[in-house]
């Protein structure tokens, strides 16, 4: 099963993606900022992780002054995020793709799903459940692989469909086969507007001139063509 490729893949490479994770570029210098600007102040602010990886974000958020679940499919993950924020935070494991049966309706001000919606073949049921879980007037913030790097990258003939996709990633450790799946624009928005949210901000992220001094390819390539998208959805009344 793909889920299955996926959480290997994660648990091949976590520990070294945790001891690149504050300075890896392409996380630390194009999709932080990006997507932690679209939060307004986090103090005082309930909000859920999902898929948080070894919890750099929930440690930004908690510094902050949030109080801050997490999860993620990665069990080594979420030991890697219990250790980084240790005695704060609550992480545990579960899957994105089935229901949030532990968390009660309106229970958080802010969903931050960073990076992970592409390992899911359809979002209807995890949009769903964010959500119920985010209290009236919630926002959800996601960041995902732009879908047109994603149909270049992956050399796609097939615009409009959903497509499992496989790469390798050599950048943690030994090579890693990693899949995923790659969609369209259209497949971006509308499981979000189809399922009580609105879009009020959408970008498309350029690197911070941290980046350049470590990649400067990568820099400059990110600042013609995006690799990222990063959107701040609210839930409708
Ligand atoms: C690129 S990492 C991003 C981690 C974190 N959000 C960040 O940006 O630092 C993707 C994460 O998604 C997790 N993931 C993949 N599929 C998942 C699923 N179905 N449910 C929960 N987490 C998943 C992986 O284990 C991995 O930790």
């Amino acid at each position: 099963m793909i889920t299955d490729k996926i959480l290997s893949a994660y648990e091949q490479m976590a520990e070294r993606y945790n001891q690149l994770i504050d300075h890896k570029p392409h996380n630390a210098y194009y999709d932080r900022p990006n997507t932690l600007a679209l939060l307004p102040d986090v103090a005082g602010k309930v909000i859920l992780d999902a898929a948080c990886g070894p919890g750099k974000y929930a440690e930004i958020l908690l510094d902050r002054g949030a109080a801050v679940t997490g999860f993620d499919l990665s069990p080594t993950m979420i030991k890697l995020a219990q250790e980084r924020n240790p005695a704060r935070g609550s992480f545990f494991v579960h899957n994105l793709a089935t229901p949030f049966t532990m968390f009660a309706d309106a229970s958080f001000d802010i969903v931050l799903c960073a990076l992970a919606l592409h390992y899911l073949p359809d979002w209807t049921l995890t949009i769903q459940e964010f959500r119920r879980v985010l209290r009236p007037g919630g926002i959800l913030v996601i960041s995902i692989e732009h879908p047109f790097f994603e149909y270049n990258y992956f050399n796609s003939s097939a615009y409009f469909d959903v497509e499992h996709v496989r790469c390798v990633w050599k950048g943690f450790g030994q090579p890693v086969e990693v899949n995923s799946y790659r969609r369209p624009l259209g497949e971006c928005i509308t499981p979000l507007t189809n399922n009580g949210f609105y879009i009020d901000q959408l970008v498309e992220p350029r690197p911070v001139p941290e980046f350049e001094k470590l990649d400067p390819k990568h820099f400059h390539e990110l600042n013609h063509f995006p690799a990222f998208l990063c959107i701040r959805a609210v839930k409708r009344e």
